[in-house]
């Protein structure tokens, strides 16, 4: 039986994680409408990967017996005036879900929950990667500053991104 308090906790991430598939994919609209098509896969493979985080909490919580109850989403951002700009708000809004993240294996923890926290390692372990991978973005961005050419290779590189689910079985 899990405790309604880490049950409320893990409705809350669920909301978060909906929450960021739907900034990315506002980005994605963002960056197709500037014709950085490249860019815009990207997010809408990171809008993915979010569904999959999202979804990876509610399957854990029917397993446990806590009933999901999901919540109302606020409308994202809908332009940034620059991939630059677009990109550290990936990065603080990543740094932000980290904290999350944390919050809730406190919570386990102080709640001797072993099955929530050990699940949660998963999420912890994706985090390092999500802000290593905006920072890398960011830095990049940073580098190109208002060389197109520069700008057009980076877009490239990013339409080349595919979606890989998931295949650790938690999914
Ligand atoms: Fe689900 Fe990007 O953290």
């Amino acid at each position: 039986m899990i405790d309604k308090k880490i049950v409320e906790a893990l409705n809350v991430q669920i909301n978060e994680e909906a929450a960021s598939a739907y900034l990315y994919l506002a980005m994605s609209a963002d960056f197709k409408s500037r014709n950085l098509d490249g860019f815009a896969s990207w997010m809408k493979i990171q809008t993915q990967e979010e569904v999959v985080h999202a979804m990876k909490i509610y399957d854990f919580l029917n397993s446990r017996d806590g009933k999901v109850m999901l919540q109302a989403l606020n409308a994202p951002q809908d332009t940034w005036s620059s991939p630059l700009e677009a990109f550290k708000a990936v990065y603080k809004h990543e740094q932000y879900i980290t904290g999350c993240i944390n919050k809730l294996v406190k919570l386990a923890r102080d709640q001797n929950d072993n099955a929530t926290e050990l699940f949660l390692g998963w999420f912890v372990t994706e985090q390092v990667e999500e802000e290593e991978t905006a920072s890398t973005v960011v830095k990049k961005l940073e580098l190109i500053k208002d060389s197109s050419t520069g700008l057009f290779m980076l877009d490239a590189e990013m339409g080349a991104r595919v979606f890989t689910p998931p295949v650790d079985g938690n999914e």
